[in-house]
């Protein structure tokens, strides 16, 4: 779709790969909404856009409640009079195995991994259906393609990440909907979302008993992502990929091959091979 001059809603966008898309979108000539938890964040890198005279505007909101999410799309509506491209990227993930995962951490990772994007979808689609043009793109995550271990409720919501955005694209195109939708499968880039989710946690003031072999994980992650890719390189992709309609936006294509492998131990005998 054309972006220049379009209304972009972006979740979390306060910080890394949702902040290098509002800059990428910003460099296109689009008006941005940026939503996020963190206020502090948020005011920061709304300061440094409009210092580089974008129209951006900036909405305290918890993907993980719909009222909070029907607001920011009155708040855009108001401020813009119209919402052209939705990011459902906000998201929060703690490396545990999946035998020592708390309930309360299973309800919070996929209350914001996935109904996350489950509420955007449902808030979203009816104005861009109305207006007669949008684009609806989701951050899952490779996780969501491969069901890697110690990883288990971050897993099982970017699987259902991707499952709603290829359903949704099907039940698009088959409706012939103005509206497109499109999935960002990244893997390891560079920001702070371990840093991040540690302070989000809910239950992180109660005693764990896993709690060494979780930092130890937890540190690990963070060293992988700090050698990641910059996450301004996935904004542009993900603007690449609005314009052009593309719906798998991959950040890795090389992991690919992991599918494959994947794929065909299924054809093959059944097993599952190593992620
Ligand atoms: N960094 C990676 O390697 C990587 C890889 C694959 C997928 N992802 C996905 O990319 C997306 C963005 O993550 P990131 O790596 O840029 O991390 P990040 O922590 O820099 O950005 C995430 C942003 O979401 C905000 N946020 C967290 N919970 C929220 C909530 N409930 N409501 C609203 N905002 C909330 C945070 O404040 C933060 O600004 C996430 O969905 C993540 O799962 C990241």
């Amino acid at each position: 779709m054309e972006t220049s001059g379009r209304v972009a809603v972006i979740t979390g966008g306060a910080s890394g790969i949702g902040r290098g898309m509002a800059r990428a979108f910003a460099d296109a000539g689009m008006k941005l909404m940026l939503a996020d938890l963190d206020e502090a964040m948020l005011a920061q890198t709304i300061a440094e856009l409009t210092g580089r005279g974008v129209e951006v505007a900036g909405q305290s909101c918890d993907v993980a409640q719909l009222d909070q999410v029907e607001a920011l799309a009155a708040a855009t509506l108001n401020r813009f009079g119209a919402v052209h491209v939705l990011c459902n990227n906000a998201g929060i993930g703690i490396p545990t195995p999946t035998a020592n995962i708390r309930l309360d951490d299973w309800r919070w990772i996929i209350d914001v991994d996935l109904w996350g994007p489950i509420y955007g979808v449902k808030t979203f689609l009816p104005i861009m259906e109305e207006q007669g043009e949008g684009h609806i793109n989701t951050t899952a995550s490779l996780a969501g393609l491969i069901g890697g271990g110690f990883m288990g409720a971050y897993n099982v919501a970017k699987h259902g990440a991707v499952a709603l955005m290829t359903t949704l694209e099907r039940d698009l195109r088959g409706r012939k909907s103005p509206v497109r939708a499109s999935v960002l499968c990244p893997g390891p880039i560079n920001t702070d979302i371990s840093r991040h989710s540690v302070t989000y946690r809910p239950s992180k003031a109660t005693p764990r008993s896993n709690s060494t072999s979780e930092g130890k994980a937890g540190a690990n992650v963070q060293a992988m992502l700090d050698k990641g890719m910059d996450p301004d390189e996935v904004g542009r992709l993900v603007l690449d990929g609005i314009q052009r309609d593309t719906f798998w936006l991959m950040t890795h294509p090389s992991f690919s091959k992991v599918l494959t492998r994947q794929l065909d131990a299924l054809v093959a005998d059944g097993s599952l091979t190593k992620a």
